[in-house]
């Protein structure tokens, strides 16, 4: 079997986005635009795809596209200056072979389906004949026309801004801009080009009467997906929701329950039977282990989340690991590099960073936990604080197994408390606790009896004399 390439034109200079950023690396569901283009060539089976840019993104193009899909896949060729997408074509073409079939696809169709694109690679393989993707629209205005002569046969495309009459005007079978054509044939086809139409440039579309006159041109009808472009901010906007629409439903006909109103980017991957609750927000490279609940409001970033795990409502864990059946939230905030063993428990307002807590740990409660190491089944009260820098550098926690620290202590890094050791309520523990010990890092109190009374009489006296009492 012949190699398949594919060529995907991204050189435009998309003004409407008003972006210092390309308009094809801006993110839907969590990936540049330009990814989902190259992912559905790959999947119709492109072995080399040549991405056309322009010499201002080519950088940032390439860095993405090489750690996504690998330099096997991925060449890059810049156009410059940017002359119409037959000579878009033609700079692609350099990094091809002389002959062998190539699809084309434009960068900025991030709705594009596998399908569509599998059909039109499979439609034709005779080097001279043209596989062109079209469609049907309601309303067909800005997009290039198909013209058909009296027996059917496709001999042209002619673009909105060159259209002669009313007629042209109301066909409305349009060209999506996917097409399937040899690389020789397509040589000597732009070959041909010329620039004497409204835009003074190259079309690519000027291609198919060179194809008429041959092998002819095979249509191949696709869905509407295949031409919504991003042009600007609202399309960015609305292709963004569709693909957010069609992620939740890929999981939910694989058995999860997804609310509407919950985000799941395209990257996410989710076990078996997992619940995601409206507005909550799973981005990146997050996996979701099987029967987990990700209620209300949640925010997850590139987490690694085990089976039978619940989030209660607005918990966030970015760059982290929790483990099987662990409870977190409501408000648990799980900074990066936390790493959370089964079946931990950490309840409202406990922050960690890059601090494990190993089985059975708990830190219900109001608490900080930075640069830390929490054993076994220890219990960190509420309101304690993993004091880990000290202004210049970060220091660690250690704190053993079944390890239990009293309500609003500090442990003031570094510092080390030994296994089964008990650190009493409101102790700043400045010094390593040993296995067992009873730590009590508090001044002790004084009872003044009757003197409470006193007190009062005193303040009060003294705030008339100012003039502040009432
Ligand atoms: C093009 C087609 C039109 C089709 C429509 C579908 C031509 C002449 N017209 O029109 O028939 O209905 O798409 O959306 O092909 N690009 C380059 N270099 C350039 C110009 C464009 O790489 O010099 C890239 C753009 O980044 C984009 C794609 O080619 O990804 C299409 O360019 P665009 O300007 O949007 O073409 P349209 O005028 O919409
Ligand atoms: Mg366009």
């Amino acid at each position: 079997m012949s190699h398949l390439a594919a060529l995907v034109l991204a050189a435009g200079q998309s003004r409407r986005m008003a972006s210092p950023l390309s308009k094809v690396l801006h993110p839907v569901a969590g990936r540049p635009l330009l990814h989902y283009s190259i992912a559905a060539a790959r999947a119709a089976g492109a072995t080399r795809v040549v991405v056309v840019t322009s010499a201002r993104d080519r950088d940032l193009i390439e860095q993405y596209l090489l750690g996504a899909f690998g330099a096997e896949l991925i060449r890059i060729r810049v156009q410059d200056p940017p002359r119409g997408t037959g000579d878009a074509a033609r700079a692609g073409l350099e990094a091809l072979p002389d002959a062998g079939r190539v699809l084309i696809l434009y960068g900025d169709v991030p709705l594009i389906q596998d399908t569509d694109v599998s059909r039109l690679a499979a439609c034709s393989a005779d080097p001279h004949q043209l596989g062109l993707g079209t469609c049907r629209l309601r309303d067909p205005r800005g997009y290039g026309r198909i013209l058909r002569d009296a027996s059917g046969q496709v001999v042209g495309i002619i673009e909105q801004r060159d259209l002669k009459d009313a007629s042209q005007a109301a066909i409305d079978e349009i060209n999506t801009g996917l097409l399937s054509v040899d690389a020789g044939a397509l040589r000597s086809a732009l070959a041909g080009l010329r620039t004497d139409n409204a835009q003074g440039e190259y079309y690519l579309t000027d291609i198919v009467p060179w194809f008429a006159q041959r092998g002819g041109v095979h249509t191949v009808e696709l869905s509407e997906d295949a031409v919504t472009g991003v042009n600007d901010r609202v399309q960015l906007c609305a292709a963004q929701d569709r693909m957010f629409a069609r992620i939740a439903q890929r999981h939910r006909m694989a058995g999860c329950s997804i609310a509407t109103g919950a985000y799941i980017d395209d990257a996410v991957q989710l076990g078996k039977d997992v619940t995601v609750m409206a507005g909550a927000h799973l981005r990146g490279q997050t996996h979701v282990g099987d029967g987990s609940v990700i209620d209300v409001g949640c925010v997850l970033d590139d987490a690694r989340i085990g089976p039978g795990v619940t989030l209660l409502p607005y918990s966030v864990v970015s760059e982290s690991e929790v483990g099987p059946g662990c409870q977190l939230g409501p408000f648990t905030h799980v900074r990066p590099k936390s790493v959370l063993e089964a079946e931990v428990k950490l309840g409202n307002f406990v922050e960690t960073k890059a601090t494990r807590l190993r089985r059975g740990a708990k830190a219900n409660h109001l608490s900080y936990l930075g640069d830390g190491d929490v054993g076994e089944n220890s219990n960190i009260g509420a309101g304690t604080i993993f004091c880990n820098y000290d202004g210049f550098a970060k220091h660690k926690t250690i704190i053993g197994k079944d390890v239990f620290i009293g309500s609003d202590s500090q442990l003031i890094a570094p510092v080390t408390v030994g296994d089964g050791a008990y650190v009493a309520t409101a102790s700043s523990v400045t010094e390593d606790v040993p296995p067992d010990a009873l730590a009590i890092g508090r001044s002790k109190q004084s009872n003044k009896p009757g003197y409470a009374s006193r007190l009062k009489a005193r303040l009060k006296a003294e705030a008339q004399k100012s003039g502040k009492g009432h």
